[in-house]
């Protein structure tokens, strides 16, 4: 169907695109006030790539591809490495979306989010009085729902993978027993967590750590008292294990090992038993018990009974792109393609990278599919998500056609798009796989929070999300991303949570031409539409894509993010002269690319916001 541009969208678009900005500064155009694109080298490869959130994860899936393994292969890797290398979101205990194009132009979306337990519901983060109770679907035991990890990369692994299942996981295994060392935004993130078990009020590591200090002074003393006698440990070799001098008390430093001992012997179970190894057995039972003590609801049938689910990944064009993305529960591919659809008619290349216009533009998208994704967005096996109204490029227009050339839309006045049938820190981790046969994964995966719930399962070593609270706990009242939901995404057992993990793959005349997807919460969607705009629309490589600073808004709170440098200070003032309320914040987000250069090489983009590491061959 040939869809036309309604009048009204068209009107707008001449009125911006010609007429001088009321509230430029004098003198300057709106292309001049465009942000300077920061200089970045991307990593580059002939064949095969893999970015993650960390180079030991990223290092090991290379690894798996360069033994024979495809794609699929190195993502089950890089997902039990970093449940061992980044703890604060990589996750055996967490959930995820997993989005792959095949070489042979096969697709796949897989679902292991998780679920509300079968004691969940509805109210159960209320008081009395039905206000939410703080903290309690953030932290703590029942705010976790039923892990999906294991279960999902069981299934993918067993429809698309080549390697056995021992020799995939193995890698993480290896890891955690010989341990990670720490950079120093690890170590920091450790430090400024506490962690709870019911198994004595800490978590395994920190005794770890307590532990070597212990022998560690052991050994010192030891050799002070020997003298010259047999030394069995030099010191020099202690110090350059784990830092015993520079470590006043028992708090990481950077450059100490975090060793995993308890994890490494979980994860074996699973390599040995598969599925089971987690879901049944020794590791169900411990999740279990742990549940029990810390009066969670999580229990052995709930285990039992979790499925991840095939879903069918969502199609759009974008400037002659083909984007492939993820379909709810995720809300983040609905919206990605919505705005897609809402800006493909502005000229946001001649507006200029980060220029009042094109920022008036995108945020004004952006805005308008915030509301529809608290409106209309849930679990699509528990209530209809109108996915094919909402991708209407008529309805996405006729929602542009609102905005106002040169004022911002107060979100007061914004509210989801009507005709519709009626309904409806951040730390997660994304990375990407291209293998050397052009198949493609791009997968997001968390425990929701930093560290989820901060529970770790006594005896099993590994850490309970908290992905309960992306549940609307009360309608209209925030979750911790400030995302606001109603019915579509309320409280039920066995449902998915509303997510907005964004993996995304574009092809362009059926060739791969870029894998993208990114952590961050609400700001997931807007993070990674910018990653395509940066490389579609204003020509970055890889790495200028994930490093430019970024912008985001969500309809509610009515406000613009601004991270450091986003923004020319002129730009600033003609935005607010708009109408606009900018909020300087603090990095966030940490996008993975993988673009295909024409001749057919790799590059590889990791966001330096984290320790995040591309690497390939
Ligand atoms: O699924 C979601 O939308 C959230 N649980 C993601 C959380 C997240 O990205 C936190 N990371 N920075």
């Amino acid at each position: 169907m040939r869809h036309r541009i309604p009048f009204l969208l068209l009107t707008a678009l001449t009125a911006c695109t010609t007429a001088p900005p009321s509230a430029t500064a004098p003198g300057l155009t709106t292309a001049t006030l465009a942000a300077p694109i920061p200089a970045a080298t991307p990593v580059v490869a002939a064949k095969a790539m893999v970015v993650s959130a960390h180079p030991e994860a990223t290092r090991i899936g290379v690894e798996i591809l360069q033994k024979g393994g495809n794609a699929y292969d190195a993502a089950v890797a890089v997902q039990f490495a970093l449940a061992v290398a980044f703890p604060v979101a990589g996750n055996i205990g967490g959930g995820g979306f997993l989005l792959y194009r095949g070489t042979d132009g096969q697709e796949g979306a897989l679902d292991f989010r998780e679920t509300a337990p079968a004691a969940a519901s509805r109210d159960m983060y209320l008081d009395a009085q039905g206000n939410v109770i703080p903290n309690l679907s953030t932290r703590g035991h029942l705010a976790a729902g039923v892990p999906g990890t294991v279960a999902g990369m069981w299934v993918l692994h067993q429809k698309l993978g080549k390697l056995p299942w021992k020799d995939v996981v193995q890698p993480a295994v290896d890891l955690a027993a010989k341990g990670v060392v720490l950079t120093a935004k690890e170590a920091a993130g450790l430090n400024n967590t506490t962690f709870f078990t019911s198994d004595g009020g800490h978590i395994e590591w920190v005794k770890e750590a307590k532990e070597f200090s212990k022998h560690v002074a052991l050994w010192i003393r030891e050799v002070d008292s020997i003298g010259n006698g047999p030394v069995v440990v030099p010191p020099a070799q202690i110090a350059a294990l784990y830092n015993p001098y520079k470590r006043p008390s028992s708090a990481w430093q950077p450059g100490d090992t975090l060793r995993l001992r308890t994890l490494a012997a979980t994860l074996s179970r699973i390599r040995d038993q598969g599925k089971a190894g987690f879901y049944e057995g020794k590791t169900a039972n411990l999740l279990v018990a742990e549940m029990q003590r810390g009066k969670g609801i999580i229990t052995k049938q709930d285990l039992l009974k979790y499925e991840p689910k095939w879903r069918t990944p969502l199609h759009g064009r974008y400037r002659g792109y083909e984007v492939l993305t993820f379909p709810p529960p995720s809300s983040g591919g609905v919206a990605l393609l919505q705005m897609l659809q809402m800006l493909e008619p502005y000229n946001l290349g001649r507006a200029g990278w980060h220029s009042p216009q094109a920022t008036h533009w995108i945020t004004e998208a952006q805005r308008r599919v915030y509301a529809d994704r608290a409106t209309y967005l849930g679990d699509p096996d528990f209530g209809k998500v109108p996915v094919p109204q909402l991708l209407e490029k008529d309805y996405n227009w006729r929602r542009m056609a609102t905005t106002l050339p040169y004022r911002a839309t107060p979100s007061a006045q914004v509210t989801a798009g009507a005709n519709l049938p009626g309904y409806e820190s951040d730390q997660t981790t994304h990375y990407n796989v291209v293998d050397a046969q052009g198949n493609a994964v791009s997968c997001t995966t968390t425990l929701n929070g930093a560290y989820g719930s901060k529970v770790v399962v006594a005896g099993a070593g590994f850490l309970l999300n908290n992905e309960m609270d992306d549940f609307s706990s009360k309608p209209g009242t925030p979750n911790s991303y400030g995302l606001v939901g109603g019915a579509a995404n309320a409280i039920a057992p066995g449902k998915r949570m509303l997510s907005s993990m964004t993996p995304a793959i574009l092809t362009r005349g059926k060739k791969l031409a870029l894998v993208t997807g990114t952590p961050g919460g609400s700001t997931i969607i807007t993070s990674v539409l910018q990653s395509i705009l940066n490389v579609v629309d204003y020509g970055m490589n890889a790495q200028q894509a994930v490093a430019a600073p970024r912008l985001h808004h969500q309809w509610l709170p009515d406000q613009l993010d601004v991270e450091a440098g986003a923004l020319l200070p002129a730009a600033q003032d003609t935005l607010r002269a708009r109408g606009y309320i900018l909020n300087p914040r603090n990095a966030w987000g940490r996008v993975e690319i993988i673009r295909v250069l024409p001749d057919g090489r790799l590059e590889g983009g990791a966001d330096p916001r984290g320790d995040d590491a591309a690497a390939g061959y």
